[in-house]
């Protein structure tokens, strides 16, 4: 394509005025992130202190303000059990309970827990003394290599919990009646937490017999 004949000067000239462009918001970027940085240490440490109860027990941690209470439980209280797959909420290895909830400890801060109770599975149960869904996973064999199992099993506690309180799924017919067990709602809401070895079957099984203990 032929250029009209006046537009290359305009080019040319418009490049370095680009460039320049360019570079000036680059040293912006970097003055705004001295300023911010500035500012932040003005306001204080990066790292503070965190209060919460570990599987029944007061901790008090110092932690860098980006942790997250997933590397918390790992790095600072070598609270191991709970697994890093992912690390951006798409495996569900790193399930804890936090207030009764279940949550995904890679995706939240360690900071954001001041006060609140977290169970790892270092707190459901030891070998000597089984929580009733560890002993159903190792009865059913829901687990090969078990890295994901310490998830898989925080999940399937808190599944139960969740269809006795009545909080509905993607796959919850009638959100008005009580929700029934089946295995399509046991399967959409244990569907967080990935097993790649493939032991979801056996999963399944262990989930559904400790389900029949409870009723
Ligand atoms: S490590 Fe948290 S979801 Fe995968
Ligand atoms: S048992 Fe290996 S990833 Fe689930």
């Amino acid at each position: 394509m032929t250029l009209p004949l006046d537009f290359e000067p305009r080019r040319r000239s418009l490049l370095p005025g680009t460039a320049a462009a360019a570079n000036g918001s680059k040293l912006d970027q970097r003055e705004a992130v001295l300023e911010a940085a500035g500012a932040a240490s003005a306001l204080g440490s990066d790292v503070s202190d965190v209060t919460m109860t570990i599987n029944g027990t007061q901790q008090t941690l110092s932690v860098d303000n980006r942790v997250t209470l997933l590397d918390a439980l790992r790095e600072h209280l070598r609270l191991t059990g709970t697994k890093k797959g992912c690390d951006h909420g798409q495996c569900g290895a790193c399930t804890v309970s936090v207030n009764g909830r279940r949550i995904n400890s890679c995706l939240s801060l360690a900071v954001m827990h001041e006060g609140d109770e977290v169970t790892t599975i270092e707190g459901i149960g030891t070998p000597d003394n089984l929580d009733p869904m560890q002993a159903a996973f190792i009865e059913h064999d829901g687990f090969q290599c078990g890295y994901c199992t310490p998830g898989q099993i925080c999940s399937a506690r808190a599944v139960l919990e969740e269809i006795k309180a009545g909080i509905p799924s993607h796959v919850t017919g009638d959100v008005t009646a009580p929700i029934a067990l089946s295995d399509a709602e046991i399967r959409e809401r244990m569907s967080g937490n990935i097993c790649r070895c493939g032991a979801y079957s056996n999963i399944l099984a262990a989930i559904n017999q400790v389900a029949e203990e409870q009723a």
